[in-house]
């Protein structure tokens, strides 16, 4: 009703603008009648812009390019909207002869499973060409990053991987949130890894367990299982660790590790082989893990060690005439 009586009033005004002699005060007032409809309209468009772009800004464009991820990653065939939960499998890596041999066994098994996520973490100042190129080409999604070990704790008898493990959980806390589903796993490089694990670790609800081979000093080193809890360890070497499993030989569920967010491996006061117990002991107690693998009585994880290439021939001068990657 407002917007038809003023505009009849502007066209009175107007009128006269048309005449030959040209009228500054006449026109003055066109211009501000209509500025003045004008202006609550633009105002109210302005604001409604306004809105809508801080509500699409509050999401951090990390965690939206990994929500990406998800979805690019999602079994076709999942039912819209379902959170699919996802296996995180946290890499530590090295330079050395065998890295990309050990990388492409690692990258054989993972291609293969449904909604995964590799987390890579070189122990390195950067992040390595060879690493980045060979990542890039995997066929697996990943999140390549890089942490330098300091020197002083790569003796013998030192934990490993210790940084590059906690970088990795940074960075999940960091781009994951209570909405995501998904299990956490540290996946050495130095493995063998069957396609039915990561089946079985899927379902982790807080921490899960299962027998992992040539660890121990035996076959096998598995967790004793009564009565679908588990009461104690097989192995061969120091008992009395709280949680005698390796790093290959349980799963932690995402929430868990977003809830814990101290929860880390220690540097300080951890001595060689109680990394996994230093950690566990954070998150969780015996009697709680949920065992997998037929009540673990399976084997689905090998701590294979690939040996180290013999290149005592290896030429000092007179190399071969091209430079190839190993
Ligand atoms: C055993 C356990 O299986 C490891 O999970 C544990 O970290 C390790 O003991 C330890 O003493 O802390 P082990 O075969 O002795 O394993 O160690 P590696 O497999 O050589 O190292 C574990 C991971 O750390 C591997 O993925 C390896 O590539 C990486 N790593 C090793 C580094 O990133 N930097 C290094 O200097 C050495
Ligand atoms: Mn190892």
């Amino acid at each position: 009703m407002v917007i038809p009586r003023s505009r009849s009033v502007s066209e009175r005004s107007v009128l006269p603008v048309v005449s030959p002699t040209v009228n500054f005060p006449v026109m003055k007032s066109v211009f501000f009648s209509r500025f003045f409809i004008l202006l609550p309209w633009v105002l109210i468009v302005i604001i409604m812009i306004d809105v809508d772009t801080k509500r699409t800004s509050r999401t951090p464009a990390v965690a939206r390019a990994g929500r990406t991820q998800h979805q690019r990653t999602a079994r076709p065939g999942a039912p819209a909207g379902v959170n699919r939960s996802f296996i995180y499998a946290i890499t530590p890596t090295y330079t050395r002869p065998v890295q990309k041999a050990e990388l492409t066994r690692l990258t054989n098994a993972f291609r293969q499973v449904p909604s995964f996520h590799w987390i890579v973490v070189e122990d390195s100042t950067t992040r390595t060409e060879m690493v980045a190129r060979f990542l890039a080409r995997s066929g697996v999604p990943y999140t390549h990053l890089n942490v330098f070990t300091p020197r002083r704790f790569k003796r013998t008898g030192m934990p490993r991987a210790t940084e590059q493990r906690n970088a990795a959980l940074a960075w999940l806390r960091q781009h994951r949130t209570r909405r995501d589903a998904g299990v956490v796993f540290f996946a050495d490089d130095d493995n063998t890894y069957s396609l039915e694990l990561f089946e079985e670790m899927r379902g982790t609800k807080a921490v899960s367990v299962w027998p992992v081979g040539f660890v121990g000093g035996r076959a096998y080193e598995r967790p004793i299982v009564t009565g679908g809890k588990v009461v104690g360890w097989y192995t061969g070497w120091r008992p009395d660790r709280p949680f005698a499993t390796d790093m290959a030989g349980f799963a932690v569920n995402l929430q868990v590790i977003l809830g814990n967010p101290r929860a880390q491996f220690k540097r300080r006061g951890s001595q060689p082989g109680m990394q996994e117990s230093d950690f566990l002991k954070q998150i969780t107690n015996v009697s709680d893990l949920e065992p997998k693998a037929s009540n673990c009585t399976r084997v689905l994880v090998w701590h294979t060690r690939t040996e180290k290439p013999h290149m005592g021939n290896e030429p000092k001068f007179r190399k071969d005439t091209v430079v190839i990657e190993v």
